[in-house]
């Protein structure tokens, strides 16, 4: 069942190709146009919104994180992400004009179902993103964009994750379509790298030995920093969660940006800092900023652990680690970024002797608040 894998998990981390592959299938049509029939809200209706609003727990939350980015920059519809914890005790301002996606890999988490019975009571419109068919989640939104990443048996969500992004990709750019957008080539163009992203997760998941050799070298840290900014940052935090669930690490994920408003104090001599590094190309400042922000925590002994994509030469002179990742367009990245930090989260618990696909005190599915 593991097919030859030790654990679920590493099986999983393994799957993602093909999981994010499956979760484009069909949907973008011989034209390069998206054809999301399965989401049953009219176009008309989709033009009508004003505001997309984002609930989900864990895992799940840090991929609506990402799809903000993707959702404001290619509809300009505001975007809201939410922990579902949080959103409906504090009497959200919803009405029909309010889209809410619910994001939940197995589709029963207790919290995310509040959330989105709360929506549409107050007359939104609830779109799931979900892995599991016929989950109770699904059943009660008024439509459905499932995730083909297949059963996922760990407790720590990989595939599904890779699959949520893809999901939500395809709403932004579907939104986009539907609404018409001065982004029109952009969405064109990201629809076509889209379809190949599979074969960079590939490339990615090839290389990954060096990852693992890293991660045991460091099974007797108390500590890992986890730094990035754009929709590098809530790559940070996930990286970050992976590592508290399945290391038992204190661990943190910070946005690059507020390291001068208090994280900074926390560098000392040899913590690990591990850093998303966005593309050179693009949105190039935050490069250059985050490329001071690696010179300033290593000025300060941080051994720095850098992710940043092929052909950056910028950041080599500061890196004690560097793990390549392939090209692709900055909103896509955190789909190619996030592979090394699941293998090193992984690799780590099993230097450190933990059950990886059965953390302490962690159930897979969330179903009482
Ligand atoms: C982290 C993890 C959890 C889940 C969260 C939401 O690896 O697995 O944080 O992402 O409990 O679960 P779902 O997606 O089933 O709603």
């Amino acid at each position: 069942e593991k097919g030859g894998y030790d654990y679920f998990m590493l099986k999983e981390i393994a799957e993602q190709p093909k999981a994010v592959a499956d979760t484009l299938l069909g949907r973008i049509d011989p034209s390069g146009s998206l054809t999301l029939d399965e989401v049953r809200i009219s176009p008309s209706e989709l033009r009508e919104i004003d505001k997309v609003v984002i609930v989900a727990c864990g895992t799940a939350f840090h991929a609506g994180l990402i799809a903000k980015y993707a959702i404001e920059h290619w509809t300009r519809i505001p975007c809201e992400v939410e922990l579902a914890s949080e959103f409906r005790y504090r009497d959200p301002i919803l009405d029909g004009r309010s889209l809410v996606i619910a994001i939940s890999q197995s589709g029963e988490t207790m919290d995310t179902l509040m959330a989105l019975r709360h929506a549409r009571e107050q007359g939104s419109k609830v779109l799931a993103i979900c892995n599991t068919n016929g989950s109770t989640i699904p059943r009660e939104s008024d439509a459905v964009l499932y995730t083909h990443a297949g059963p996922e048996v760990a407790v720590a969500s990989t595939k599904a994750f890779l699959t949520q992004l893809v999901a939500c990709y395809l709403v932004a750019l579907y939104l986009g379509q539907v609404r018409g957008t001065k982004w029109g080539d952009e969405i064109q163009a990201v629809i076509r790298d889209l379809s190949r992203i599979s074969e960079e997760v590939e490339r990615v998941l090839e290389t990954m030995e060096p990852v693992r050799a890293l991660a045991r070298t460091l099974a007797t840290k108390n500590t890992v920093l986890f730094l990035g900014r754009h929709v590098g940052y809530p790559v940070a935090l996930e990286g970050a969660l992976k590592l508290k669930e399945l290391a038992y690490m204190h661990a943190e994920g910070f946005a690059a940006g507020e390291l001068k408003h208090g994280p900074i104090a926390l560098i000392e001599e040899d913590v690990p800092v591990v850093v998303v590094v966005p593309s050179p190309r693009g949105r190039s400042v935050l490069h250059d900023k985050i490329v001071s922000n690696i010179q300033e925590i290593r000025a300060r002994g941080a051994r720095t652990i850098v992710i940043a994509e092929e052909g950056d030469e910028a950041v080599v002179p500061y890196a004690d680690h560097l793990i390549r990742v392939p090209v692709t367009p900055t909103l896509l990245q955190p789909l190619v970024a996030t592979v090394p930090l699941q293998v090193f989260a992984c690799e780590l618990a099993t230097a450190r002797g933990n059950e990886v696909d059965q953390p302490r005190n962690l159930a897979k599915s969330v179903t009482v608040e």
